[in-house]
């Protein structure tokens, strides 16, 4: 069914008392550094304006996932910018010469990510290019050693849920081998739970559906906020002690 109207934000804070536990947990880790300083205060500026982002929590969660991985990640792909909140978090756990391309389909969107990027000290690793992914994507070239895919739900707003499958596949295709696909609200508030009439949710459904059975990923859906696949890419025959291709080499 079509003509529904956007989905409500998703809260940064999860009501789950376990969940703010484990945030004001985080919270004693936190140092004072003008990247943390900008994160404070776009974390603010989200709540104020109801603009999306994973919030601290699951930023904290998404750059321990990639730490976890050797060598460190020199090529990620962040698709849904809003105002630069998860470019940030994934500056953070960069390797050397690593660098970010975060898409933004909202120009004036795009632009306080720049201006953000640049305050948090990190405008030489992230660039923020303004314009729809799915146009994007074939220009870029780079295979992605992580991919943030945050773009699940808005989609669903041209009212067509076959654009899950293709947002799957193509970032699929940007995905180096041995590479994360990261990607959030999964459980759509709840919604993925029960049939529904509304095209968002069956996209979101029929997305998770394709990433957990895709013979090109290991992957896992985490139970915390609104639900993050962690996706590993496989390949047939490749194995991770072959060298992989030199992504980070050539971002646009
Ligand atoms: C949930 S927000 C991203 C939040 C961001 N990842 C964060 O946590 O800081 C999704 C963003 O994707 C953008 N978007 C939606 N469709 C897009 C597309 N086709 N290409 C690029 N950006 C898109 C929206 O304008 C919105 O700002």
């Amino acid at each position: 069914m079509s003509g529904q109207t956007a989905l409500p934000i998703v809260p940064q804070v999860s009501d789950d008392l376990l969940e703010q536990y484990a945030l004001k947990m985080m919270r004693l880790q936190e140092h004072d550094t003008p990247l943390q300083r900008v994160l404070h205060e776009i974390e603010q500026i989200a709540e104020k304006e109801s603009v999306p982002i994973i919030g601290a929590l699951e930023g904290r969660i998404m750059a321990a996932l990639i730490q976890q991985r050797q060598p460190a990640a020199r090529a990620v792909l962040d698709i849904g910018t809003a105002i630069g909140y998860s470019a940030i978090w994934l500056s953070k756990v960069l390797g050397p010469q690593g660098k970010i391309t975060s898409i933004e389909i909202d120009p004036l969107r795009a632009e306080r990510a720049r201006d953000f990027v640049r305050r948090a000290g990190v405008e030489e690793q992230v660039q923020i290019i303004t314009g729809d992914f799915f146009e994007i994507a074939p220009t870029l070239n780079v295979q992605y050693d992580i991919i943030f895919q945050d773009v699940m739900k808005h989609v669903y707003f041209a009212q067509d849920a076959g654009l899950a499958l293709k947002l799957l596949e193509i970032s699929v295709a940007c995905l180096a081998p041995d590479g994360i696909l990261l990607t959030d609200n999964a459980f759509c508030m709840g919604k993925v739970m029960q049939p529904s009439q509304y095209t968002q949710v069956q996209g979101i459904q029929a997305y998770n559906e394709a990433i957990a059975t895709h013979p090109a990923l290991d992957s896992v859906l985490l139970p915390f906020r609104d639900g993050l696949w962690y996706s590993r890419r496989i390949t047939e025959g490749l194995d991770s002690n072959q060298p992989r291709p030199a992504a980070g080499e050539t971002i646009p």
